[in-house]
């Protein structure tokens, strides 16, 4: 399963990169908003700088809803970095527009994604990427972690080749299920990475052997 970081904030990806274990970043209006980027030239020189940083697939988010405007916006993106993932939201013309990206050899990441019928859609359309929003859907009372496993079992079954971008992690142990359940990608909040470190057996063993090891020097 391949790591990305789902941030905006560069000194986040800067730590989860040096950790050697990060594939790409996803990022989104919201999370744009949050690191204060504002207006279009900002927006792509922020692309461009996470594309400098990291060696892997980055996702950026589309923010027109009708097709034609959505292949223009989808295509000034791409052409930021060949590393960019043009993120379409699942909507009609959004995945009209995939089909485009997928015909014309732009990868893309389709987002806002709750259902098993909407990943059968996206896959139809050449999506690269399907991005199931977990956390979101556990905020409903179904489960996130189920979706996965369907969505993984379904792609299996008819070869659909759109890689399941399990997104919305909210913790660590959302990460250790998403691989359990097939899911290609988990795109991660920093914490959620770092998360996985952590264990109480590991904190108190590694004092008593450094404790030890003193008695050894
Ligand atoms: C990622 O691509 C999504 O935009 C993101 O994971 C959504 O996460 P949230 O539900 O925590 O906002």
């Amino acid at each position: 399963m391949k790591f990305f970081i789902d941030t905006a904030n560069l000194a986040q990806i800067r730590e989860a990169n040096e950790l050697g274990i990060l594939d790409g970043v996803t990022t989104n209006p919201s999370l744009m908003a949050k690191e204060g980027i504002k207006g279009e030239a900002a927006i792509m020189n922020h692309y461009k700088t996470i594309c400098e940083l990291v060696d892997g697939d980055i996702s950026a988010e589309v923010i027109s809803t009708e097709y034609t405007a959505i292949i223009e916006e989808g295509k000034k993106l791409a052409a930021i970095h060949p590393n960019i993932v043009v993120k379409v939201p699942m909507i009609k013309d959004g995945i009209k527009a995939i089909k485009w990206f997928s015909d014309n050899g732009i990868k893309t990441n389709c987002t806002l994604v709750f259902s098993a019928g909407q990943a059968i859609l996206a896959a139809k359309a050449g999506a690269t990427y399907l991005s199931p929003f977990i956390g979101r859907v556990d905020d409903t009372n179904w489960d996130g972690i189920d979706l996965i496993a369907q969505i993984a079992n379904i792609y299996s079954l008819q070869g659909f080749k759109t890689q399941i971008l399990a997104a919305s992690i909210r913790n660590a142990l959302h990460i250790v299920k998403c691989a359990e359940a097939g899911a290609d990608v988990c795109t991660c909040p920093l914490d959620s990475i770092l998360g996985l470190l952590k264990h109480p057996l590991t904190d108190i063993g590694l004092a008593k052997f450094l404790e030890d090891a003193k008695k050894t020097a």
